[in-house]
């Protein structure tokens, strides 16, 4: 892959690109077959993604006439990762070998390597026969919905697809990698006024976000709504929170720590509740939750912001539902797209059906939905929240990281790209936009 590196740093043109020989291998981070159950027995916060995430050479598969190629410049963790690298709830193996069952293609999928990875930065260096809308040289983003286009049911909200799959989780060849093979249908464009690392962290969490609060198909959020953001400096809160304000809502984040309230502040969140400091045990021991926590919940956030909120932007799960629908205002929407806690939920049903509440279930986005989340962020209206990169030889370490909740906002994972800061194409827009707000988490992380 240095040819294709060597290419796009000298500014190469598509038909030079494209007439570049692709290599047998590629460098890329994978989980293995045979050490899907290296971690039996062991407690789910004691699973190391240091010790079962390797980096290596891989095959290159063969290209599908809808598909592209694309030399990665940088990828992200996202929590998915994290779940592919401890096996938990299940190996991803499974899902491979589901996918291999899908004809022609859907063998090359199947393998005894996982290669992992839902977000990525990058040039297209080959496509296709099918592919129309994108040629090498292409500089773009890939959003992580797999689906298959020729299922009819794809084609209502292709998130309600029979057979939609998470890219780099659910199936193979993922970002975390020098190259990638991908629908030409997950292409988007890349931010012009953004770092490869800056532009490759946002379409998985922006576009469950933007789905989960802006879209119809989500909480539909509007102007004036109050809206709580449950780890809202997290890999998905700090899109929701900043899809709040650019909507005309009022949000109130939940973080657990000095440091991350301050982020908010700096983000322009005014309300935000640090846990820690709070102290809520929702849960009184294993089995029974604590009403009276809830109302001291419910009570802070209106101390805050003047009444209960019109949306619960749920991902923790277990350890929250309950609190979340207790502290939903009558007839709002709890939508929920993760359970990182635990995904077994208790809550009190007599909240939800006398206050005529709903429980939204949402899940990564569509393609119109990823594209428009997508264009928030070229507009500059989104700002990435990058707080560290790695390099992608030390991506056990930035699984680590988010396994064990020490990061903020989003991790960053060079792959081509030597260094950080590299493929800003428009200094104008970046500028205009603001390098103070647009490296705001970097500035706060590591
Ligand atoms: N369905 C989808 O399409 C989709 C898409 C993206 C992510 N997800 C899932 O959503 C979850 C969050 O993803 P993420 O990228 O935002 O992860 P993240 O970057 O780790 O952020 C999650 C935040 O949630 C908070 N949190 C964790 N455990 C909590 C608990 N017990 N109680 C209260 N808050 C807690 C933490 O914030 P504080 O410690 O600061 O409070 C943490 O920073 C993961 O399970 C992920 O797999 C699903």
């Amino acid at each position: 892959m240095q040819a294709f590196l060597d290419a796009i740093l000298a500014g190469a043109s598509g038909d030079e690109l494209a007439a570049l020989a692709l290599p047998e291998s590629y460098r890329a981070a994978h989980v293995r077959r045979d050490e899907a159950e290296m971690f039996a027995g062991v407690a789910s916060s004691d699973k190391d993604p240091r010790k079962s995430l390797h980096v290596g050479e891989v095959a290159v598969p063969e290209l599908a006439p809808d598909e592209a190629y694309v030399a990665v410049m940088a990828s992200a963790i996202n929590f998915n990762t994290v779940w592919t690298s401890i096996f938990e709830p299940l190996p991803t193996f499974g899902f491979l070998d589901r996918l291999g069952k899908e004809g022609y293609w859907g063998t090359r999928h199947a393998l005894d390597h996982h290669v992992v990875g839902s977000d990525a930065s990058g040039v297209v260096v080959r496509v296709g026969s099918a592919v129309r809308n994108w040629r090498p040289g292409d500089r773009v983003v890939i959003h992580c919905n797999y689906v298959d286009d020729q299922d009819p049911s794809a084609h209502d909200d292709s998130m309600l697809a029979a057979n939609q799959r998470i890219w780099g989780f659910e199936s193979n060849f993922g970002g975390l990698a020098d190259l990638t093979v991908v629908k030409a249908n997950q292409l988007m464009p890349k931010p012009a006024h953004l770092s490869w690392e800056e532009s490759a962290i946002n379409a998985l969490c922006n576009s469950t976000a933007y789905r989960m609060l802006v879209s119809r198909n989500g909480a539909a959020m509007k102007q004036g709504d109050r809206v709580l953001v449950w780890g809202a400096s997290g890999g998905l809160g700090s899109y929701a929170v900043q899809h709040v304000l650019n909507g005309g809502g009022t949000p109130v984040g939940v973080v657990s720590s000095p440091a991350k309230v301050a982020l908010l502040h700096d983000l322009g969140v005014d309300a935000v509740i640090d846990r820690r400091v709070a102290d809520y045990r929702f849960w009184s021991d294993e089995h029974t939750q604590d009403e009276s926590e809830w109302r001291r919940f419910g009570k802070d956030i209106r101390t805050l912001v003047g009444d209960d909120v019109d949306i619960v932007f749920e991902h923790p799960g277990r350890q929250t539902m309950g609190a979340s629908v207790f502290a939903c205002k009558r007839a709002g929407t709890i939508v929920t797209c993760a359970a990182t806690s635990g995904y077994m939920i208790e809550y009190d049903n007599r909240h939800l059906w006398m206050k005529l509440k709903t429980i939204k279930g949402s899940h990564f986005a569509n393609y119109r939905e990823a594209w428009d989340a997508n264009q928030l962020i070229c507009q500059g209206k989104v700002l990435p929240p990058l707080s560290a990169v790695y390099a992608l030889e030390e991506v056990g370490e930035a699984a680590y990281q988010v396994h064990h909740n020490l990061h903020e906002g989003k991790i960053g994972v060079l792959a081509l790209a030597p260094r950080e800061g590299l493929g800003i194409d428009d200094p104008e827009l970046r500028a205009k936009v603001g390098e103070d707000r647009i490296t705001l988490f970097r500035r706060h992380g590591v």
